[in-house]
């Protein structure tokens, strides 16, 4: 049995890929500081999945903890979430980011390969494309980043490129994932956002349950079909399967590549809240407001590439996107604690 360590593992995304990891077979270790999760996420995943991960409450600014974890582990591979990721916080607190996302990072490369791992899964984003001169994206398009939370995901990229030319025993993916929305079918996991939600659907799964007023809609005069701003909105459910494929494709292949996971498909803002009104049942109050600053009009991928090298596509469709997130924030009006 594989053992793969997941950072940032209790998180959103991290919590339905451990789940999805187990249920694959794996055997799981979990490291994370709790800074923007809770530790109960580790009993729903064993409500789901009948195992509870091993887990090691560790910072990646940690040099020594991260040390104890692959001295007390035989890890086959890493996937790594762990690192904060406000587009907005990260404009405000540039340092933070760099030293969280990227001194943090290379802690875990060192520690990696001090201990012989050189398999690791990495979170990137779309938001490594910027303003994309086209849709659908494709993996060889230029990137270039406008806020310190993209460049920490490009500066990722570019160290992880530079090991894999250092070292030819390393395998690296670098995901690029779209506009995570959703959540698990059980309502036991999903997205708990700090405070007021930067992200569209987090937004409006507060406005359909009363705790927001309305949406508030940033410009409706794009150049797309509503005026709107269109994204490529992919449960995370399904990219939770991307990163099984991903990982299984990692162990057995050698050097870097780089992936989108997306569902090729765009939504519009006003589209996305059409479909949760009807997941939840009711009319949802919005506002036209500016245009946000930094605010692409367009961005979906071409998701041939992981279709051809992880035989994996995405499943699910907006509207289950839309009901497995009102679900889950019906039975988890406080988030999970
Ligand atoms: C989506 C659309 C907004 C909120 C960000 C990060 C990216 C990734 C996903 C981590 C846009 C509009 C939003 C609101 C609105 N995160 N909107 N009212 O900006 O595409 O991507 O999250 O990797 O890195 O950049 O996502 O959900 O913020 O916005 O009208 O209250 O919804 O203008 O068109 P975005 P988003």
């Amino acid at each position: 049995m594989k053992t793969i360590l997941v950072t940032g593992g209790t998180g959103y995304i991290g919590s339905h890929t451990v789940t999805a990891l187990i249920q694959s077979g794996y055997n799981v270790v979990v490291l994370d500081n709790l800074y923007n999760s809770s530790e109960a996420v580790l009993d729903r995943i064993e409500t789901i999945t009948g195992t509870k991960p091993k887990f090691y409450k560790t910072d990646i600014l940690d040099k020594e903890g991260l040390k104890t974890v692959f001295a007390e582990n035989e890890i086959d591979a890493v996937i790594h979430f762990a690192g904060y990721k406000a587009v907005g916080e990260s404009v405000q607190i540039p340092l933070t980011y760099y030293e969280n996302n990227i001194s943090g990072s290379v802690n875990l490369y060192e520690a990696m390969k001090d201990a012989g791992v050189k398999t690791l899964v990495f979170s990137s984003s779309a938001t490594v494309y910027g303003a994309p001169k086209s849709v659908p994206i494709r993996e060889d398009f230029p990137t270039s980043t406008t806020n310190p939370y993209g460049s920490t995901k490009l500066m990722n990229e570019m160290i992880l490129a530079d090991v894999c030319k250092s070292d030819p025993d390393w395998s690296v993916l670098l995901l690029r994932y779209f506009n995570p929305i959703g959540a698990h079918q059980s309502g036991l996991l999903g997205e708990v956002p700090n405070g007021i939600p930067n992200n569209l659907v987090p937004y409006i799964a507060r406005v359909a349950n009363g705790t927001l007023e309305y949406l508030r809609v940033w410009g409706n005069d794009y150049p797309t079909p509503d005026g709107t701003g269109v994204r490529d909105y992919i449960h995370v459910v399904d990219l939770a399967e991307g990163h099984i494929a991903a990982v299984a494709y990692a162990l057995e292949h050698k050097g870097a590549d780089y992936i989108n996971l997306g569902t090729g498909n765009g939504y519009s803002v006003l589209e996305v809240l059409h479909a949760y009104e009807k997941a939840c049942g009711k009319e949802l109050p919005y506002q036209i407001l500016e245009r946000r600053p930094g605010d692409i009009a367009e961005c979906y991928a071409d998701t041939e590439k992981a279709a051809r090298l992880l035989n994996w596509r995405a499943k699910y469709n907006i509207d289950e996107m839309c009901r497995d997130s009102w679900n889950f924030t019906l039975k988890n009006p406080d988030g999970i604690k």
